[in-house]
């Protein structure tokens, strides 16, 4: 099967891509290396198709589209703190992006898209675990962006008839994950500072908390969703079913690491839900989606991924 995948070059799309190569797929990447690095396709850059351009100028993506039978949609502004600073700016990526990527997809009348939605769009809604029937509430921009993007993909599908499946998926974590940027994943900082043995910074009291759920867990939803049958129109979570706070997660890292480490606490940033996590009753029963890897193996080796990236970089400088 031709698989096109936007944000391929990011940190769940990288994944991705090396697992739908793994498999024998065809894969061509769209991606405009704002957020993800060429570096992470290293390993099949000689067996994919790579196109460096961006899902805001719809003619790109109708050269990346031809013949692809699945258009995984993961490329997008993806930070909650840049959404509040530039709601616009992520709102053009996001929505319009997204609009562009359906349109292209309905004309090149592809089989499927799957669309990367997000746990952000339940906001504050205070029932925990959190059910896909619940009204969502989203509290950034960034989760509306998202939201919008589901509704979108549904709304193609009633209109044109694009088969589409949307996942939220709740705070992904593993090998990739950007650590350099001020708007990083936590758990691609929390092992960064554990590995450079400083401080690491959690926002608020480190009670609030996440289903945290390894990177391999969402390439499998994503691979489950472009096939399952009866799962067309569906919003599926896409965590563990779990949740953990963040002071825990420290704690763990610091027996990981064999260095514990205390936490620096600065003020809750806006935007930030309290706790989250998933009900996957759902993902099981319509995408046959089973978390494989849980929260302590994940954290391992996830560790061991910045320890050993970071190894290799110390040598190819010395
Ligand atoms: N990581 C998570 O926990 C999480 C949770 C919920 C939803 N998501 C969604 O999953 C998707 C992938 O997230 P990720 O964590 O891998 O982030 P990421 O930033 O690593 O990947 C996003 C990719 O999109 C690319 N991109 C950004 N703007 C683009 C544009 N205009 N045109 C083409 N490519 C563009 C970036 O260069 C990057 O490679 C995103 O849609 C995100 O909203 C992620």
């Amino acid at each position: 099967m031709r698989y096109l995948v936007t944000g391929g070059a990011g940190f769940i799309g990288s994944n991705t891509v090396d697992e739908l190569v793994r498999r024998g797929h065809s894969v061509v990447v769209l991606d405009d290396l704002s957020g993800g690095k060429e570096e992470n396709l290293a390993e099949v850059r000689n067996k994919i198709t790579f196109i460096k351009g961006t899902i805001t100028d719809i003619e790109i993506i109708r050269r990346a589209i031809f013949e692809a039978d699945y258009v995984i949609h993961l490329a997008a502004r993806t930070s909650v703190p840049f959404s509040m600073k530039d709601p616009i700016e992520t709102n053009r990526i996001n929505i319009d992006g997204t609009l562009n990527v359906l349109v292209a997809a309905r004309d090149a009348r592809v089989k499927r898209v799957v669309f990367a939605a997000s746990s952000s769009a339940y906001g504050e809604t205070p029932t925990l675990p959190k059910t896909e029937n619940m009204q969502p509430q989203p509290i950034s921009p960034y989760g509306v962006t998202k939201y919008v993007g589901e509704l979108y993909a549904q709304t193609f599908g009633r209109c044109f008839g694009l088969e589409n499946v949307c996942l939220r998926y709740f705070n992904i974590f593993g090998p990739r994950q950007d650590p350099s940027s001020p708007y990083s994943g936590v758990m691609a900082k929390f092992c960064t500072a554990f590995l450079e043995e400083t401080e690491p910074v959690i926002f608020g009291d480190g009670t609030q908390s996440r289903d945290f759920t390894y990177v391999s867990n969402a390439v499998q939803a994503n691979l489950l969703a472009c096939e399952a049958p009866r799962a067309s129109g569906g919003v599926f979570n896409i965590g563990t079913g779990m949740r953990v706070n963040l002071n825990e997660v420290v704690e763990a890292l610091g027996a990981i690491s064999g260095k514990p480490l205390k936490a620096r606490y600065d003020p809750p940033r806006d935007g930030d839900i309290r706790d989250s996590q998933a009900d996957i009753t759902h993902a099981r029963a319509v995408l046959g989606y089973e978390p494989t890897v849980g929260l302590e193996e994940g954290l391992q080796r996830t560790f061991d991924w910045y320890r050993a990236t970071q190894a290799a970089k110390t040598e190819a400088k010395s």
